[in-house]
């Protein structure tokens, strides 16, 4: 079993008292293409939810949709009864088509039944956290009252099938908005070390103790691809992967790393990724990744003005 330091420290959770190591572990790549189905390799999948908890990985993201179902069952399949601290957080928001697509279920009917999708597929009497997922842009946020369904997990809260609440793909606003209704212990929205638009956020959290979870650390379906990455990662003798995940834990305190793999090697790498200390000038290199990228990004929107 690896030390706590090994997994980049910790970070306890606002007003609770579950404290989490800062490199957790994401089970959606454990679905199959698409994140739908059953996983390529089964017992690859049992053998990497195992791996994380056995390294010390005590913060597993997932959700009942994705698979659907098919990650929770995993999870379940391969870890439960659950250690004393291990800490599953999913998310509500979407439910999934025969044909794989993805569809909103916000209304407070859908949003209790997938709770107890959850709680069955998990094998929990309470869900430690879950994140209302906002539908958004697909990968971004947009503004828009999160009120009605995040009154009704509030509700359930109070229930007693949740204990602690979080948000998922918001802007600030809402997050003003959902802190009015029920505390908040933990934002995820995609983030990295190309892809930087909730730099302000970050901080702004950093300051309330509320955790920020970034999705696609690595990148997500388009993995992250730099020179400036592939520089680093050779000084340091690293993996660019392990370099990427390096800055984020560098980046701010209140970040928790969540990164996803099928693969027990991939998994090693990552978890290792945590014992990797950045100096100050290569972190300036890497800097300029999110400068570059949010350039590039401007001037397709430009050019894509009629
Ligand atoms: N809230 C949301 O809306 C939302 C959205 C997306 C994801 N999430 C959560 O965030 C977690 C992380 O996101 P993600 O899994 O989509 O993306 P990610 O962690 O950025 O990247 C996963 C991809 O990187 C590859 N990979 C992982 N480790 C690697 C390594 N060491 N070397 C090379 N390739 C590596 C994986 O392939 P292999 O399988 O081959 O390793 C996979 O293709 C998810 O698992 C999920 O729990 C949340």
């Amino acid at each position: 079993m690896k030390v706590q330091a090994e997994l980049g420290g910790t970070f306890t959770l606002p007003g609770t008292s579950m404290t989490l190591n800062r490199v957790g572990y994401g089970a959606m790549q454990l679905a199959g293409p698409g994140v739908f189905g059953p996983p390529k390799d089964r017992d690859t999948a049992l053998a990497v939810l195992r791996e994380a908890v056995a390294s010390g990985v005590n913060h597993i993201d997932t959700s009942d949709y994705y698979g659907p179902h098919v990650t929770n069952r995993l999870i379940r399949e391969a870890l439960h009864p659950y250690p004393d601290d291990l800490v599953i957080v999913t998310k509500l928001g979407a439910v999934r088509g025969e044909d794989a697509s993805w569809s909103p279920a916000m209304t407070a009917a859908e949003l209790t039944s997938a709770v107890y999708d959850n709680l069955r597929h998990l094998g929990l009497d309470v869900l430690n956290i879950v994140n209302l997922r906002m539908m958004g842009d697909g990968h971004g946020p947009s503004e828009g009252s999160i009120e009605a369904p995040f009154t009704t997990l509030a509700e359930l809260q109070q229930r007693g099938l949740i204990r602690h609440l979080g948000l998922s793909n918001v802007t600030l606003t809402q997050i003003r908005q959902g802190r009015s209704i029920a505390e908040i212990v933990c934002v995820q929205n995609l983030y990295n070390v190309a892809h930087r638009n909730d730099d302000a956020l970050i901080d702004c959290l950093a300051k309330d103790g509320i955790a920020y979870v970034p999705f696609f650390p690595l990148g997500g379906f388009s993995p992250l691809q730099a020179s400036a990455l592939d520089a680093a990662a050779a000084s340091l003798h690293a993996t660019p992967m392990q370099v990427a995940l390096a800055w984020l834990l560098q980046r701010s305190p209140n970040m928790l790393l969540i990164p996803g793999t099928s693969s027990v090697d991939h998994l090693r790498e990552n978890l290792e990724a945590a014992t990797l200390q950045i100096p100050s000038e290569l972190i300036a290199d890497l800097e300029a990744i999110g400068r570059t990228s949010m350039m590039e990004n401007q001037e397709r929107a430009t050019t894509a003005l009629p």
